[in-house]
């Protein structure tokens, strides 16, 4: 945890852990006292006083992380003025998120087995087989009955997969527990406000694990929701879930003609950047030109070239 967002919620961790011990502490030294019936006398006071210090602690805490999430989603917006569209891996703990986004992005990030080693989300940017970019982001992991009051602290690490287009659940599929650990993130996700409409796909990890892959393989085929058997680690089976994301994000692509003059020169170098050329005619004075591009990305070209808009036909 690098960022002061992830600080904050190590020690937001803590407390909430030091609290629930607090209480356990006192209830136990309760008992022990046995018989007294009543509550209050000085061990109830000092009860009330460490756990109010800890309340406030917590108190600031929030609101600091408060403040870390308004920046966020300020940061965002500047994103959104240059979409691309973001996929978010969510999944329990130590199921090998930080080892997936690492593969698909060739780039390190801390990996451990370790509860809470990612307390921060990253992002970074990955170019798919057709070209298209994508953002890729990997959020912390959940745990079983994630008390609510952390699952309300982990929302500014979780803001990022409520706004994902695709959320992809990764699961250690080698574990004896995957099911209820899968059962727990779903839990977790429907406690979150994500969107109705954005796709929740599965990755089954760690299949290099499996001595006999093969049922698992079978089985993820007979799956309503998409699902990908794959080896983070190995890199194994991971070009079937880059292509089949590459093809469901270009499923809204609008395939169109523009004809631009000799003298658009930006707004070609501009489509060369953000669309996919399918050809290319020069005619006379004109450029005539057949692009598969995003609705966003069209609307991003009318916004840029729009003085010269007169001069583009579709
Ligand atoms: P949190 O940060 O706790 O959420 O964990 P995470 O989901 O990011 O898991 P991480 O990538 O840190 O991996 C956890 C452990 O599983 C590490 O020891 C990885 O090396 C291991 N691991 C991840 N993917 C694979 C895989 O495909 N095969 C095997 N054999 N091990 C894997």
């Amino acid at each position: 945890a690098k960022t002061r967002e992830g600080k904050l919620q190590v020690e937001l961790a803590a407390l909430s852990y030091q609290r629930s011990r607090l209480v356990k502490a006192w209830s136990h030294l309760e008992r022990q006292r046995g018989g007294m019936g009543k509550t209050g006398g000085p061990g109830e006071t000092q009860k009330e006083l460490d756990r109010r210090m800890i309340d406030d602690k917590i108190k600031a805490i929030k609101k600091d992380l408060e403040q870390v999430v308004r920046n966020r989603a300020v940061q965002r917006a500047a994103r959104e003025r240059v979409p691309f569209p973001v996929i978010a891996l969510v999944g329990y703990t130590n199921a090998g998120k930080s080892t997936l986004f690492n593969t698909l992005t060739n780039e390190k990030v801390f990996a451990k087995d370790l509860l809470f080693a990612t307390l921060d989300t990253t992002l970074r940017a990955l170019t798919l087989p057709s070209g298209r970019n994508i953002i890729l982001s990997d959020t912390v992991g959940f745990i079983s009955h994630l008390p609510t009051e952390l699952v309300a602290a982990f929302r500014a690490t979780l803001e990022e997969t409520v706004h994902a287009d695709i959320i992809l659940h990764v699961r250690d599929i080698a574990s004896v527990s995957t099911d209820a650990e899968c059962a727990d993130v779903v839990e977790t996700l429907n406690r979150m406000s994500i969107e109705q409409k954005t796709p929740i796909w599965e990755v089954w990890n760690k299949i290099d694990l499996l001595s006999d892959p093969s049922f698992v393989m079978a089985a993820s085929k007979r799956q309503e929701i998409p699902a990908f058997p794959l080896s983070a680690l190995t890199g194994h089976g991971t070009e079937p879930l880059l292509q089949v994301l590459d093809t469901y994000l270009s499923k809204n692509d609008i395939v169109q003609d523009i004809t631009l003059s000799s003298t658009q020169g930006d707004a070609l170098a501009w489509l060369y950047r953000h669309a996919d050329i399918l050809s290319r005619e020069e005619e006379n004075e004109n450029i005539k030109l057949y692009v598969r591009i995003s609705p966003a990305k069209q609307g991003q070209f009318n916004h840029l070239f729009l003085q010269q808009k007169e001069q583009v036909q579709s």
